[in-house]
């Protein structure tokens, strides 16, 4: 066999390991979050829904966020929004031990998403104006506000229950419905 053949075929070689242990080693799956959470690439369903329960157990259990109602407050939009812009400054103020994780735009349009197809979305029955002055600026919400729930990938498979079994599966461990 020629010389340069012999190194081209090592070279793909080396190339297919590295691919081999990049996908297999937890890594991957860093570098694909951090793609989503820049908002380079969408979050699946189930991962919105990972990614949610992540964020959201934080400081507060998930159960008090259930019992969450149009009776109680303002739409998720803004509570998203108060959390990742407000709660989690305050709460690193106060604890500064704790080790809480930002929430990015992208993550918040996500996890928006995923509450109001779990327990409601009560946009409608608020006044527009009230809802963006609540927003404080943040784009990212105010053009998910902007964007009809039919055009809400995540909100509309979750609130109509276009799930995968394996979805189906993991928010009833969750008990989220
Ligand atoms: C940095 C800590 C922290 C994180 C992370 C956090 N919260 Fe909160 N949350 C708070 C605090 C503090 C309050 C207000 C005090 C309370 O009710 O415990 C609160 C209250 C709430 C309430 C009740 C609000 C009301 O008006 O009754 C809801 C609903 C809620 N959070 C939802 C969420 C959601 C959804 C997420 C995920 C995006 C989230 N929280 C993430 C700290 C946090």
């Amino acid at each position: 066999m020629k010389r340069p053949i012999l190194i081209l075929i090592i070279i793909l070689i080396l190339i297919a390991a590295g691919a081999f242990f990049f996908t297999k080693s937890g890594y991957s799956q860093k570098v694909m979050g951090e793609i989503k959470a820049r908002g380079l690439m969408e979050y699946t369903t189930g991962e919105a829904v990972e990614m949610t329960l992540n964020k959201c157990s934080q400081c507060h259990s998930v159960e008090q966020i259930k019992k969450y109602c149009d009776r109680c407050g303002p739409p998720f939009v803004v509570v998203v929004h108060n959390m990742a812009k407000h709660a989690i400054p305050m709460w690193r103020a106060k604890y500064p031990k704790s080790k809480i994780s930002d929430i990015t735009d992208s993550q918040a349009v996500a996890i928006v998403q995923v509450w109001n197809g779990t327990i409601g979305n009560w946009e409608k029955g608020w006044k527009r104006e009230d809802m963006e002055r609540m927003l404080e600026g943040n784009q990212a919400l105010l053009k998910l506000l902007h964007t009809p729930t039919e055009n809400r990938k995540i909100e509309k498979a979750i609130s109509k229950e276009e799930v995968s079994p394996a979805e189906k599966y993991q928010r009833e461990m969750l008990n989220m419905k």
